[in-house]
């Protein structure tokens, strides 16, 4: 090393020296920065390195006085990199322990549970009911032919529930397709499939032109019951409708029929449910339509009246969900809404 190119020791030279080492340290920001001016600053070749290099031209009185200054300044600047080194080192760390973190608080997704729509219970408790007595399931179709759905249950063909603007006919009307009006197309079908004695159960979804309101939905639900055998009565009829209020209302719960009219059934009665803790207090709910199955509609299945005999009810879900549970808006049932739903158990 030259020593043209090498500084005078003076306090001065030492104070920019060391200076200029102290900012550039606090400038460095990684360590590959901070190694570079560490041999810029520090190492052989440094202006610091090149003063002390010039120790040996000064006069020994003076000798002490440089040294210690040097040597000061040599060591603000060490301890200056040791301490900028722990903390690019601390940072460093801290960086790549952020980068290779894995969250195990994290909320694992979840698909969230639903809950089993409350028309879907009902319909299997009740279904549950009637298993239990030894009846059975009976299906139709929910698209259904006219003569399923009218002609066969004695519904003649200027009823009211025959025009369009009450039933949901299906394209082309020359075929006579219907999306069934009731469960009671399923008392045909059981008498034309199965055997006697005939004691079905047959739950299902209907349609009708209805408004869609607290009350009405045009897609709805219904469960029609069907019995023929050898000497029914309307007392059997009578019988069962008060066991299905029983098992779903509770031992006080009564029915009781009013004279009415279905083509399908003669005599025919509108039935009403009773119960003392009804909302609004103990009253009559009208509950839905049975009577004894017409002999023409025996007839029409092949059946002989003069032999057998048989008895027919249906009731919609809906309205019995919404007296059991006090359910205001039918429109709730129709929404799936899981917020619903959930009032009811979350049961899967
Ligand atoms: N199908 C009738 C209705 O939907 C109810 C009913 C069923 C009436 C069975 C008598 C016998 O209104």
């Amino acid at each position: 090393m030259s020593d043209e190119a090498s500084p005078e020791i003076t306090p001065e030279a030492v104070e920019t020296a060391v200076n200029a080492a102290l900012s550039a340290i606090a400038e460095a920001s990684d360590s590959a920065e901070l190694k570079a001016v560490r041999a810029a600053h520090a190492a052989e070749g440094s202006t610091l390195a090149r003063l002390n290099a010039r120790m040996r031209d000064v006069p020994k009185e003076k000798k002490a006085e440089f040294g210690k200054l040097l040597g000061q300044g040599r060591g603000r600047v060490s301890q200056a990199l040791a301490a900028r080194e722990e903390e690019i080192a601390a940072a460093e760390t801290a960086a790549r322990l952020e980068a290779e973190r894995v969250d195990i608080t994290a909320v694992p997704r979840r698909a969230r549970t639903g809950a089993r729509h409350p028309l879907t219970l009902l319909q299997e408790e009740i279904s549950d009911v009637f298993v239990g007595m030894g009846w059975e399931i009976a299906e139709g179709p929910e698209l259904e032919h006219e003569w399923f759905n009218f002609d066969a249950l004695n519904i003649a063909p200027d009823h009211p529930s025959r025009q369009m603007q009450d039933s949901f006919y299906v394209d082309p009307v020359e075929r006579h397709l219907v999306m069934r009006t009731h469960t009671s197309p399923v008392q045909m079908r059981s008498m034309l499939e199965r055997d006697i004695p005939i004691y079905v159960l047959s739950p299902g979804r209907v349609y009708r032109a209805d408004e869609f309101d607290a009350t009405h939905l045009p897609v709805f639900s219904q469960f029609e019951g069907l019995v023929v055998d050898r000497g029914i009565t309307m007392a059997h009829l009578k019988g069962t409708l008060d066991h299905i209020a029983r098992v779903l209302f509770g031992d006080e719960a009564k029915t009781r029929m009013r004279a009415n009219y279905f083509p399908f059934t003669e005599p025919s009665a509108e039935f009403d449910l009773w119960h003392p803790t009804f909302k609004g207090g103990a009253r009559w709910i009208e509950w839905g339509g049975c009577g004894m199955v017409n002999p023409n509609v025996l007839r029409a299945a092949g059946i002989d009246p003069e032999e057998y005999s048989g008895f027919a009810f249906g009731m919609g879900f809906e309205r019995t969900l919404m007296f059991r549970s006090d359910v205001k808006d039918m429109r709730d049932m129709a929404e799936g809404d899981v917020r619903f739903s959930e009032q009811f158990g979350m049961v899967v």
